[in-house]
C-alpha cells in the first residue's frame, strides 16, 4: 500500500503521525475576512451553486491558517431541495424549511434524488479542489446524518424540544420510519458521491442527536445512520462521525463503525475515548468559546485536550462543535501552532 503523506488521514487510520492534525469544523465562514467578501455579493445557496466559487472558500482557512485538512464549503441542507422541500438561510434566523414534513400524506411529495446530477455543482467543487490541494491537505467532504437533517426538514427550522420530530417518531413509529428511511437512501447517495467525486474522507454530521435517549436513538435512529456509515467505508475512506451532546450515545454511536468519532467539549476527551475504546480515532474537543480567551487560557484549554489525548495514536485535533462567526482569525492560527509546535515529533 502506498504510504500515506497526509497527518490528518494517517491519524484517521490510527498511524504515527509526525505532529497532531488540526482542523475545525465550519473553518471557513463569516470570522474570516475574506469570506465576508465574497459572501456580501452573493447568498450562500448562490455561493455552493457556483463550484469555482466554493472550491476558492474551501483553500481560504487552509491558506491562512495551515489547517491539516480541508472541508469541502457546502452545507448538510443542501439535498432537502431536490428532495422537494423549499429552502432558505435567514439572517438571524437560521435556516427555514417553509413546506416542513409533517403527516402521512408528506410521504406523497418525497422526491428521490440523484445526487451526481441535482449536486452536480458539489461534486465539480470536489473535482476541482483535488486538482488544487496538495497530498499533505486533506479533502473531507461531509452530509448530515438521518435524524439531524430530518429534525430540521419536519422542524421547518432549528428548534430546542424537537417536539414535531419525537411526537412523530413515538406517535407514528411506520411513517417515521419509511420517512427517515428515505432520508437515509437520499443523503447515503449524496455523500457516496462525494466520495466518487474525489473525498478523502468524509464527516457526518449529526449535531442534533443528542436530544434524544439511547433507547429511542437504538431503535429509531441508529440503523439509518449505520446504512450510511457503511456505505461510505464500503467506499474505501475513513469516516468520522460526531454529534453533540452524545456522552450517553457514544458506545451505540461506535457501533455505527465510523473509523473517527467526533467529541464535543462537554466530555473530557479521554473519558469519552475511554467509552469508545482504543479501537477508534477521536476527534476534538476544544470548547469553541475558547478561542475568545487571553492566549494564556487558550494556550492551557488546548494543553489540556493534548495532555488527554497523550499522544495516543488517533487523535485529530478539533473543536467541540463549529467555529463561531465572532471568532479572531488570529486565535485560530495560534492553535494551529500550538498543536503543531507542541505535538511534533
Ligand atoms: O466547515 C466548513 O467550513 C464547511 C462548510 C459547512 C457549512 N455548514 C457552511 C455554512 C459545514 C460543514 C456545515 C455543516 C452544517 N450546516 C451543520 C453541521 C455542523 C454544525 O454546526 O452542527 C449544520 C447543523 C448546518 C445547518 C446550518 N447551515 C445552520 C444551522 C446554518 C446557520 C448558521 C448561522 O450562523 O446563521 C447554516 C448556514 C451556513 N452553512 C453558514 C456556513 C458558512 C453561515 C452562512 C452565511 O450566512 O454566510
Amino acid at each position: 500500500m502506498k504510504e500515506i503523506k497526509s497527518r490528518f488521514l494517517r491519524a484517521c487510520h490510527r498511524l504515527p503521525v509526525d505532529a497532531t492534525p488540526v482542523w475545525f469544523m465550519r473553518q471557513a465562514g463569516r470570522y474570516m475576512e475574506e469570506y465576508r467578501a465574497i459572501r456580501e455579493k452573493l447568498t450562500l445557496l448562490d455561493m455552493v451553486e457556483r463550484p469555482e466559487v466554493a472550491a476558492e472558500v474551501t483553500l481560504q482557512p487552509v491558506n491562512a491558517h495551515g489547517v491539516d485538512a480541508a472541508i469541502l464549503f457546502a452545507d448538510i441542507l443542501l439535498p432537502v431541495v431536490p428532495m422537494g422541500f423549499n429552502l432558505e438561510f435567514v439572517k438571524g434566523k437560521g435556516p427555514q424549511i417553509y413546506n416542513p414534513f409533517r403527516v402521512e400524506a408528506d410521504l406523497n411529495r418525497m422526491q428521490k434524488i440523484d445526487a451526481k446530477s441535482d449536486l452536480g455543482h458539489v461534486m465539480e467543487a470536489i473535482r476541482i479542489l483535488r486538482g488544487e490541494l496538495t497530498e499533505e491537505v486533506a479533502l473531507i467532504g461531509f452530509s448530515g446524518a438521518p435524524f439531524t437533517v430530518a429534525s430540521y426538514m419536519i422542524e421547518g427550522g432549528p428548534s430546542k424540544e424537537y417536539h414535531h420530530v419525537k411526537s412523530l417518531m413515538f406517535a407514528y413509529p411506520e411513517v417515521w420510519a419509511q420517512f427517515i428511511g428515505e432520508v437515509t437512501d437520499a443523503l447515503t447517495d449524496y455523500l457516496v458521491s462525494q466520495i466518487e467525486a474525489g473525498a478523502q474522507a468524509v464527516q457526518v454530521f449529526d449535531s442534533w442527536v443528542g436530544a434524544l435517549s439511547p433507547g429511542d436513538y437504538q431503535q429509531h435512529v441508529l440503523p439509518y445512520s449505520t446504512k450510511m456509515i457503511q456505505a461510505a467505508k464500503a467506499k474505501g475512506v475513513p469516516v468520522i462521525h460526531f454529534g453533540t451532546n452524545t456522552t450517553t450515545l457514544l458506545p451505540l454511536m461506535k457501533s455505527a463503525g465510523s473509523h473517527v468519532v467526533g467529541l464535543d467539549w462537554r466530555i473530557p476527551l479521554d473519558e469519552g475515548w475511554n467509552l469508545l475504546g482504543e479501537d477508534v480515532a477521536v476527534q476534538g474537543n476544544l470548547d469553541p468559546i475558547a478561542l475568545f480567551a487571553p492566549k494564556d487560557v487558550l494556550g492551557a484549554k488546548v494543553k489540556e485536550v493534548l495532555d488527554r489525548a497523550g499522544g495516543r495514536s488517533g487523535h485529530i485535533f478539533n473543536l467541540g462543535h463549529g467555529i463561531s462567526r465572532f471568532t479572531d482569525p488570529d486565535q485560530v492560527k495560534t492553535v494551529v501552532e500550538m498543536v503543531h509546535e507542541w505535538t511534533a515529533k
